[in-house]
């Protein structure tokens, strides 16, 4: 092929691997299409892959390759990962990408300097400044999740005036840089600082925050790529960086919205610190408990019966057992839906993934705002490991660190029966006086157990 046709071949390969980018994100927003949107992102990364592997820029594939196999070797076993694991997983991706723009920004820039125009200048210090605070903040974020490093928010006064000195310190020197590309010793400040600065943005926020700042740093990922791509002279990476920056983007202000809370809050708040003494508010109570049996029994009188999954079900992975018992009382003719809310348990979809896995049918999962409308007619509100987001304090409790927040309205159905092992508080750290309602009914012990034990008694008859 003449250099010229090359070219050719590789624009038309960029165009299809952008559409099918775009096509991937829109079909990744439902579940029934969601395993269609991985496919097209997948097949628009390996076309985009093989048209970069034509470019006439490659004086020789060795280097290539062996980055493909080291690539390789890290990606495929991170493919493996268990689905609780998943957040974690992401934000190394995120590192490694993160990693990479800042590499390659390096690069350039030493390779152009000292004639870079102040254009390219803006956006490679944009690049870097990006590339480097996201590759250390990334790996942060992986270290709490994975519980390699403390989880509880660590703080020192005028933390947040130390942190925005150093990003603004950064940002003067790019400034300086844009103005005076030759000063090539200035360079490794904007690489420095911000990768200092991602170890300590991420320091005073709590591991369960996590996920919502791994958004947040997949769209910083993401909005580095796209400088890059204006670095590289590349529409791909400018398109692909730019769909990533604002889905991630979208997806922490979905993720913020649904627990009440605001970027700032989940950035400079250290969520997660101070933990209200659930376990004095719980002596003064009581509640009450019931076996499987008393369960299934209850359970197999119902007409209609929600299932609010939460964290717990992810921890004790009893999606399979539920979905047995969907199949049990399906079967009786009793008529079972899933409230799904959407920061329900560690990451955004993880219940819906983790319902898919166990084939549960797309047309019964309803989110908060469907699902709220029926509790009233609702004769069982089967509560599996979730608590935060069936918390009715968050619509009474003004003082509470989740008011405002909106909830599954679980208590607003005849008979609520939670399972999860004890009366310990969920991620917010706050009791649930859902629990001491005369109409819940406590069911004590792992999920996976317990729902397992459920659909034993079912099967034995009992009704
Ligand atoms: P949580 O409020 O965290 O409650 C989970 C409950 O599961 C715990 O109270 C725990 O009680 C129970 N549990 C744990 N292991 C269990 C097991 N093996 N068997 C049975 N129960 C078990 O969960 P949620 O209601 O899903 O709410 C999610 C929280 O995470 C919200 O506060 C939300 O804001 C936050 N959050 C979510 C996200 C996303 S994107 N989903 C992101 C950031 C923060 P026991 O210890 O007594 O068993």
């Amino acid at each position: 092929m003449t250099p010229f046709a090359t070219q050719h071949v590789i624009e038309i390969t960029y165009l299809v691997a952008a559409v099918l980018f775009i096509l991937a994100l829109k079909w990744l927003s439902a579940p029934a299409t969601a395993r269609r949107g991985v496919w097209a992102g997948e097949l628009g990364m390996a076309l985009a892959v093989a048209g970069t592997l034509l470019h006439h820029g490659i004086v020789e594939y060795k280097w290539v390759v062996i980055a493909l196999v080291i690539g390789s070797i890290i990606g495929v076993p991170l493919g493996f990962v268990h689905m609780t694991a998943v957040p974690q997983r992401t934000a190394l991706s995120h590192a490694f990408g993160a990693f990479c723009v800042t590499l390659v920004g390096t690069a350039e820039f030493y390779l152009r300097a000292p004639n870079v125009p102040h254009f390219m200048m803006a956006v490679l210090s944009l690049e870097v400044i990006l590339g480097a605070l996201t590759f250390t903040g990334s790996l942060m974020a992986a270290g709490k999740l994975q519980e390699v490093l403390p989880q509880r928010p660590i703080t020192y006064k005028g933390q947040n005036f130390v942190n925005l000195s150093l990003l603004g310190i950064s940002i003067l020197v790019a400034i300086y840089l844009v103005l005076h590309p030759g000063q090539k010793q200035l360079f490794p400040v904007i690489v420095g600082i911000p990768l200092i600065f991602g170890v300590m943005m991420i320091v005073p926020i709590g591991g369960a925050d996590m996920p919502t700042v791994i958004s947040l740093l997949n769209s910083y990922a993401g909005l580095s790529a796209a400088a890059m791509g204006f670095v590289l002279d590349s529409k791909l990476l400018i398109i692909a960086g730019a769909l990533d920056g604002s889905s991630g983007f979208i997806l922490s202000v979905i993720m913020s919205k649904a627990m009440n809370r605001s970027f700032s809050n989940v950035l400079f708040g250290a969520f997660g610190q101070v933990q209200t003494s659930a376990a004095a508010a719980q002596e003064a109570r009581t509640v009450r408990s019931a076996t499987a049996e008393e369960a299934a029994t209850i359970l197999a009188a119902a007409n209609a019966v929600v299932i609010v999954p939460g964290y717990g079900m992810a921890v004790a992975q009893a999606q399979h057992k539920v979905r047995e018992l969907f199949d049990a009382l399906t079967k009786r003719g009793v008529d079972v839906k899933f409230g799904i809310h959407a920061v329900a348990g560690r990451m955004p979809g993880h219940m819906n993934v983790l319902l898919a896995e166990a084939d549960i049918p797309y047309d019964r999962l309803l989110d908060m705002d469907a699902v709220n409308p029926e509790f009233p007619q609702t004769d069982v509100a089967l509560v599996i490991g979730a608590n935060d987001v069936t918390n009715p304090a968050a619509k009474t409790d003004q003082a509470s660190p989740i008011y405002g927040m909106p909830i599954l309205e679980v208590d607003k159905a005849r008979t609520v029966m939670v399972i999860k092992r004890s009366l310990n508080p969920g991620f917010a750290g706050i009791d649930n006086p859902l629990y001491y309602l005369d109409k819940t009914l406590m069911l004590f012990g792992d999920a996976r157990a317990f729902v397992g034990d459920i659909v034993r008694e079912l099967a034995g008859g009992g009704h």
